[in-house]
């Protein structure tokens, strides 16, 4: 057994997914959850993880700042905690590049889409407006350009007949709780890698993602 990777997660709202992490993890053990930083200081994640005594630090991104000085700070709070895996969970500053490359291969982000469609903000409404048949959410490794690396897992939905935006978030976070634990579990487990640019699992480079519907994850 590989002993659990030293993990942080990095989230600015309610943190349900940082829960669903945490939930998971209780089970398995695979992730050692060593702190939570948040841009946010009235982010909930950070309630969550005080309940959970994880400690947290609080990077307040501040406007009338150059974006360096956030971005400094930033990396500074995350080498201090020297993490083997960073979990970007709702977080919603763009990383810095050299913050980014400095974890290449080892920090991994959600977004609720079916990337490379709708990168950026309001990806439900995009989907409803568009009149897709099909949405969901992905993992994948983070690279310097937003919502763009190499995706590990994709969960599937079938768009309802007079679906909302909001319902469509509820379907999609509920699949987020399974397939984030079991991307971050992957990459304790060392099966879980990426290389030139590629996701690697079980030593295969992945040309698509894993592929999971509501009823795979039921
Ligand atoms: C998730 O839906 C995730 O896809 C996106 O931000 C949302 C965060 O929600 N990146 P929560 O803070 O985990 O509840």
């Amino acid at each position: 057994m590989r002993p659990p990777s030293r993990t942080i997660i990095l989230a600015s709202g309610s943190g349900s997914n940082f829960q669903a992490l945490l939930d998971d993890n209780r089970q398995t053990q695979a992730l050692e959850i060593v702190g939570l930083i948040s841009d946010n200081p009235e982010a909930f994640a950070l309630r969550r993880a005080a309940e959970a005594n994880i400690p947290t630090r609080t990077v307040a991104f501040d406007k009338t700042q150059p974006r360096d000085h956030f971005d400094e700070a930033l990396a500074k709070t995350v080498s201090a905690f020297a993490p083997e895996l960073i979990i970007l969970a709702g977080f919603m500053r763009i990383i810095a590049a050299p913050l980014v490359a400095a974890y290449e291969g080892r920090m991994l982000n959600i977004h609720p889409a079916l990337l490379p469609r709708y990168k950026g903000l309001n990806t439900h409404q995009r989907c409803l407006d568009n009149r897709d048949s099909l949405h969901g959410t992905t993992v994948h490794f983070v690279t310097a350009a937003l919502d763009d690396g190499p995706a590990v897992i994709q969960a599937r939905l079938a768009v309802a007949p007079g679906e909302t935006a909001d319902g469509l978030s509820a379907r999609v976070q509920a699949m987020e709780y399974k397939i984030y634990p079991l991307a971050a579990r992957w990459f304790a487990e060392g099966r879980l890698s990426m290389h030139d640019g590629h996701a690697i699992l079980d030593n295969q480079p992945l040309a698509s993602p894993i592929i999971m519907t509501e009823e795979d994850l039921e």
